[in-house]
Formats: structure tokens, C-alpha cells, sequence
């Protein structure tokens, strides 16, 4: 099965200016903003090709979004892979010994089931396993 990517998260300090850039300058066009209670995040969602760059403002100076803010500043923040069946795969990831962050899935953007893997098994990138909702 064919694997893509299904969005790239960037954390950004005004959702607004963002979404100027990204939405009207590089014209991705409008999309959605949703908040993310649990990720402590407000998302705005711009289509790109068939995958989306999801704009994350933190909600929370605790959330996850809010710290990288904080120690990192603006910038990319995670990329997330299209998969089938999450728990399949969390189940062979782990049996390679791929360090996992999320042992289960939880509640993403737009009804979807992400799982995040560690930084330290990916080369330093936060990758975010995505299984669309329905
Ligand atoms: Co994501």
C-alpha cells in the first residue's frame, strides 16, 4: 500500500498572520480552523495537493505546541503519514523497536487517529501516524 504524506504541522505564533501567508500569498485559499482541546491547539487547515498544511497556534502555554514555541520558536513541527490501520502499524513499528511516543492512538484534526513516533528513532523528526476518520 502506497503511503503519503497527510499534512505537515507548523507551529506558528498568530494562526492569522500565518494563514495570510500561507492561505492568501502562497494560495492554499481559505481551509478550516478547528480547535484540538486535547493537543491544546487551534488548527487551520489548508488543502494542498492531496495532502494539507495544518497550521497549529498553541491554546496553552503547557500544550505541546505551546513548549515547542517556547523552546524552539516558529517552524515546522511535525510530518505526518497517511496509514490504513493505525494499530497495525504501531504494532510493527514497535516490533522493530521503534520508539513510539503515543503506545495508542488518540484524537487528531478532522475526526482522524494520530500516534506520534519519537524523534529519536526518525532522524530528529516528530512523525505523526495519521488514519483518517469515518
Ligand atoms: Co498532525
Amino acid at each position: 500500500m502506497g503511503k503519503k504524506i497527510d499534512h505537515v504541522g507548523i507551529a506558528v505564533k498568530e494562526l492569522e498572520a500565518a494563514g495570510k501567508f500561507y492561505g492568501d500569498a502562497l494560495g492554499l485559499g481559505k481551509g478550516d480552523v478547528e480547535v484540538v482541546e486535547e493537543q491544546k491547539v487551534k488548527v487551520l487547515s489548508l488543502p494542498l495537493g492531496e495532502s494539507r498544511v495544518e497550521l497549529l497556534e498553541s491554546i496553552d502555554p503547557e500544550g505541546p505546541i505551546g513548549k515547542f514555541l517556547a523552546k524552539r520558536g516558529e517552524g515546522i513541527h511535525h510530518i505526518a503519514i497517511r496509514v490504513e490501520n493505525i494499530e497495525e502499524e504501531l504494532t510493527r513499528l514497535r516490533g522493530l523497536g521503534v520508539p513510539l511516543i503515543d503506545e495508542k492512538p488518540r484524537r487528531g484534526s478532522h475526526g482522524t487517529r494520530i500516534a506520534f513516533l519519537h524523534p529519536k528513532g526518525t532522524g530528529g523528526v516528530l512523525v505523526e501516524l495519521c488514519q483518517s476518520g469515518s
